[in-house]
């Protein structure tokens, strides 16, 4: 492993880099061209590795790129899923480099998607390469990568019933996820759901004088913000009746565990330049963020924002709302129980439109998998330390839909950090994290092998 690493350094980099370049913008419309080039960068890099029956795969949006290589069909099967589309990279003028040139600085790699989700994904690519070319892989593997995770997985619940057989494994493997540092290993045991929502409130049918109107017509920019500041109380609980009515609820064993994993709260104050932390009463800031749902103003705009002063009484105002979910709330309901409480609460004095967009369902390991701890021998191996387990703030919708849709359980071995800015100016990714990530991997494939029943290593086979 050493040697083929030592041997493979330059070309690595060099082809991460390559595909770095390609602004692959899921959300951009104007970028459809560069996410189709990007799909077929991914399949040169896969057949370059020895993947069999290599294909674009069309999608309502933009297309799955799929690689298998089966060695024996009576042994387990690994598919690895990972998305090669990334959040547009504005604002530009905070990037020190432009975001699709990158650059090496301090041991990192700079830019958009170099961490989420290219570099982690092309750390599998090359450990797939390493262990085909070494004739070391020791069970089956397939790779799905994505398009549209940025923008929702909106295709691929229906990719994934369509194309059942050709994806049916035993373990699903993605690195999408982060780790504490690279002194403190550790492994995403859950990830929240998403309800997302576009509210608009109007009042007057124009933009009226404020001081010929202002004080007895609604200003839409007030109420929507009342509305706003009356969803979370006083105690840090949000108020939407019912809303907290399936939060699965951590025994203190389960609550002592995950307590576990280090946490310093001033250096969290410290490098995010804040006084204090805010959320519900009871809980930690890790629990608030990894156990407990939240509720954010994602967007929020209405009236003049230009220079100087304008007397006006704006028409219409606007917010784009989120909430993170956890263990057993459903996306699409939440999403309800939002929209009848605002209706319910909004004033005569304005006319409210509440319309959810896309959502994703929370997700968390159930039980002690072997490929779990397969997962956890592998990272001890290599960062010398046993991993402990975090439950994730972030979604990646598709981990619910492979245990919905395929009965599929999922191991999040993520080679991240908080600090890579993902999704921010500056994304970047440690070549250390690269290159521990392509020694890490081929260890997990070792010894889930290895592991003495399949059936109970992963849960139900499909
Ligand atoms: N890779 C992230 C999610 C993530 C990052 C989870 C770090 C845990 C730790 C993913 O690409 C992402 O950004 N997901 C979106 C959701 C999606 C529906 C747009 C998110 O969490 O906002
Ligand atoms: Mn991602
Ligand atoms: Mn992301």
């Amino acid at each position: 492993m050493q040697n083929y690493l030592n041997d493979n350094r330059g070309k690595i980099i060099e082809e991460l880099f390559d595909l770095l370049r390609i602004p692959s913008i899921s959300a951009d419309s104007a970028r459809k061209q560069d996410v189709s080039r990007c799909a077929e960068t991914i399949k040169g890099l896969l057949i370059k590795a020895g993947l069999e029956q290599v294909e674009v795969l069309q999608t309502g949006g933009h297309p799955v790129v799929y690689g298998q290589k089966i060695i024996d069909p009576e042994l387990p099967t690994v598919l690895v899923y990972g998305h090669y589309d990334v959040q547009p990279p504005d604002p530009l003028d905070l990037w020190t480099t432009p975001p699709f040139e990158p650059e090496i600085r301090d041991g990192k790699i700079y830019a958009r998607g170099a961490s989420d989700d290219k570099g982690q994904l092309f750390i599998h690519v090359k450990a797939i390469e390493q262990m085909v070319q070494t004739g070391s892989l020791p069970c089956n593997v397939k790779l799905i990568a994505e398009g549209e995770e940025e923008v929702g997985s909106t295709h691929l619940g229906n990719f994934l019933k369509e194309h059942r057989e050709k994806i049916a494994a035993d373990i699903v493997l993605v690195s999408d996820t982060g780790m504490i540092s690279l002194d403190e290993p550790s492994i995403m045991t859950g990830l929240r759901g998403l309800s997302y929502i576009e509210m608009e409130v109007a009042g007057a049918n124009r933009d009226l004088h404020s001081g010929l109107y202002g004080g007895a017509v609604a200003n839409p920019a007030q109420v929507l913000s009342t509305l706003i500041a009356s969803l979370i109380n006083d105690a840090g609980r949000i108020t939407i009746p019912g809303f907290y009515d399936d939060v699965e609820e951590l025994s203190s064993a389960e609550r002592h565990q995950l307590a576990q994993a280090p946490f310093d709260l001033d250096r969290y104050k410290q490098t995010l330049d804040i006084a204090e932390v805010t959320g519900e009463a009871g809980y930690s800031v890790m629990e608030r963020v990894g156990i407990r749902p939240s509720l954010d103003v994602n967007g929020i705009w209405s009236g003049y924002t230009g220079e100087g002063a304008k007397t006006v009484l704006p028409a219409k105002a606007f917010a784009k709302i989120s909430m993170r979910l956890v263990p057993n709330q459903s996306s699409p309901q939440i999403s309800q129980l939002f929209i009848d409480h605002i209706k319910g609460i909004t004033p005569k004095t304005v006319k409210v439109t509440v319309t959810p967009h896309h959502g994703g369902e929370p997700w968390c390991i159930q039980d002690d998998l072997p490929a779990y701890r397969a997962a956890c021998r592998a990272v001890r191996e290599v960062f010398g330390k046993e991993p402990v387990p975090v439950r994730g703030g972030g979604s990646i919708p598709v981990v619910a839909l492979f245990e919905a849709e395929l009965g599929l359980k999922t191991i999040l071995l993520g080679f991240g950090l908080d600090s890579d800015a993902i999704h921010s100016p500056n994304e970047h990714f440690g070549l250390i994290n690269l290159f521990k990530g392509i020694e890490t991997v081929p260890l997990f494939y070792k010894y889930f092998a290895e592991s003495p029943d399949l059936r109970t290593l992963c849960g139900e086979k499909v």
